[in-house]
Parts: C-alpha cells; sequence; structure tokens
C-alpha cells in the first residue's frame, strides 16, 4: 500500500470507523498523513483500530458514541476536536442491517435501520458542522445501491439509505457556500466485511460475480481509495454526487438478454 501526505495535516472523523470498510477507510486516511477519530457503539471494536492507525504515523482518537444519540455525538465530536485540535473531514460509515422481508418487519426493526443509518448520519453532520466551517472541508456519506433496485429484504435500509442520498444533494447545496463539500460513496458487495458476511449467501456471492462487469466482488481498497479522492483537493470541484463503487454490478440488473 502506497503513502503520501495527500491528508497531511488534516483530521478526520470516521464513524463505524472501527471494522469492516470505514476501518479500511480510516485506515487509508492515516497512510495518506490525516489524524483520524473514530467511533462505534461498542469501544472494543475501535482500539485494535485505533493502535493501527497510530503505526502509520497518525494521531488517534477513539470515542463509544452511539449515533443514534444526539447528546453521545456532541459530546464525542467535542472531545475529538478537542485531542485533535480541528475536524476537517467526516465520514458517516456507522450503520446496521438484517435481511427480513417487509411482511415481517415490526415497526421498531424498520425504525432502528432508518435512525442508526439516516438519522445517524443527520445527527453526526449536524454535530460536526461548526468545526468544518473552520477551514471548509468535506463529508463523505456512506450509501449503498439498494436505492436503484428492489432488493428483497431491505426495505428499511434502501429507504435509509435513498435518504441519505437526498440528505447528501441538500446538504452539498447548504453547506457548499461554507467551503463544505458534501458526497456519497455507494458500494456494491464488498470483499471481507461483515455485510457481505451477514446478508450474502454463497449463491449471491456468485452470482454478483458472475454478473459484475469486472467480474469480482469489491475490495475494501476499492472503497478507501474512493473516498480519498473525493476529500482529497483532486475533488475539488466534485459536490453532491454519490459515487457508485461496485464495478458497474447494479447496471447488469437491467440486463434481459445475454446472461
Ligand atoms: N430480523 C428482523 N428484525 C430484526 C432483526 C432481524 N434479523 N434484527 C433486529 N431486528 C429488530 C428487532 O426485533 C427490534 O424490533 P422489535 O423491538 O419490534 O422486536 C429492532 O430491530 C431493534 O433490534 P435491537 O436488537 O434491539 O436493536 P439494536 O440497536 O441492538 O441492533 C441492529 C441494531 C438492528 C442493526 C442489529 O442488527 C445489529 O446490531 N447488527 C450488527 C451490526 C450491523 O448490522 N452491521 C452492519 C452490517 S451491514
Amino acid at each position: 500500500m502506497f503513502t503520501t501526505d495527500l491528508l497531511k495535516g488534516r483530521a478526520a472523523l470516521v464513524t463505524g470507523g472501527g471494522t469492516g470498510i470505514c476501518r479500511g477507510i480510516a485506515l487509508a486516511f492515516a497512510r495518506h498523513g490525516c489524524d483520524v477519530a473514530i467511533t462505534s457503539r461498542k469501544i472494543e471494536h475501535l482500539e485494535p483500530t485505533a493502535d493501527e492507525i497510530r503505526a502509520c504515523g497518525a494521531r488517534a482518537v477513539a470515542k463509544a458514541a452511539d449515533v443514534r444519540d444526539p447528546v453521545a455525538v456532541d459530546d464525542a465530536i467535542a472531545a475529538v476536536v478537542g485531542e485533535l485540535g480541528r475536524l476537517d473531514i467526516l465520514v458517516n460509515g456507522a450503520a446496521g442491517n438484517f435481511i427480513c422481508l417487509a411482511e415481517n418487519l415490526s415497526p421498531n426493526g424498520f425504525g432502528t435501520v432508518v435512525d442508526i443509518d439516516l438519522k445517524g448520519t443527520f445527527n453526526v453532520s449536524r454535530a460536526a458542522l461548526p468545526h468544518l466551517k473552520a477551514r471548509g472541508g468535506s463529508v463523505i456519506n456512506i450509501s449503498a445501491t439498494l436505492p436503484y433496485l428492489g432488493t428483497m429484504g431491505q426495505s428499511h435500509a434502501a429507504a435509509a439509505k435513498a435518504g441519505i442520498d437526498s440528505l447528501t444533494r441538500v446538504l452539498a447545496c447548504e453547506w457548499g457556500p461554507h467551503g463544505i463539500r458534501v458526497n456519497g460513496i455507494a458500494p456494491g458487495p464488498i470483499e471481507g466485511t461483515e455485510g457481505v458476511r451477514r446478508l450474502v449467501d454463497d449463491a449471491s456471492r456468485e452470482g454478483a460475480v458472475r454478473q459484475c462487469p469486472l467480474g469480482r466482488l469489491g475490495t475494501i481498497d476499492d472503497v478507501s481509495n474512493a473516498t480519498l479522492f473525493l476529500c482529497s483537493d483532486a475533488a475539488s470541484f466534485i459536490n453532491g454526487v454519490t459515487l457508485v463503487v461496485d464495478g458497474g454490478l447494479w447496471l447488469r440488473s437491467a440486463r434481459i438478454l445475454g446472461d
């Protein structure tokens, strides 16, 4: 893995940054010169990743906070800015998901995923805004390709991610004048993540590899490289987009001929 000074001198907060895709993003930031704070509901998910961030030569802060709790979010952001001195980048990655057909899903089950994914993204973005305003910055909302599809068993997550995509576009307009760009990343199935382990069975995995124009699942590096790009000055005029990182897989859902 290469390292650069792409984000040197900057500080990032990655929610859900202890594990999976968001751990990969946190480590990529650290390898490119950025100090990184990570949050999760469980501190035990954070400490090993914080050690890995430090091993890259960056400063790390690990704070337990549930993104559903605005008071805990405010406290965590105050602590992060207190320790790192600034906040330039926010990645809203904290998410929850499971497979359940809508007819079997309780109102609380639907609401829990909307609360974590969509309301959590709002809560953290709102709390981060005063700090991002200080120098301008970048927000990345982790979405999914679910909003474009009719994936059965994912009514809760698809609705939450569709809301996130809308929030990305609105905040891009509201916060652009402060020098804050707001973009999203929509990964397809990513190898080696809890999401694929829990949500994708072997047959679906093989189907995804077969249908993907690039003939494979994504990797955590695929997503962290796209995130690095969107947070860097190389993307200085990109605002309000959700970048799909799925090798073209979701486009193949339109297939009629030639399967
Ligand atoms: N199928 C149907 N409903 C489910 C469910 C499942 N697999 N898992 C949770 N729910 C429902 C619960 O039944 C409950 O609704 P109820 O009160 O009407 O019974 C509601 O969701 C809240 O569940 P609870 O376990 O109390 O919430 P939580 O905040 O502790 O858990 C989740 C959050 C729901 C996201 C849980 O799945 C979780 O912790 N997952 C692990 C992390 C994760 O999802 N990572 C992302 C992988 S892509």
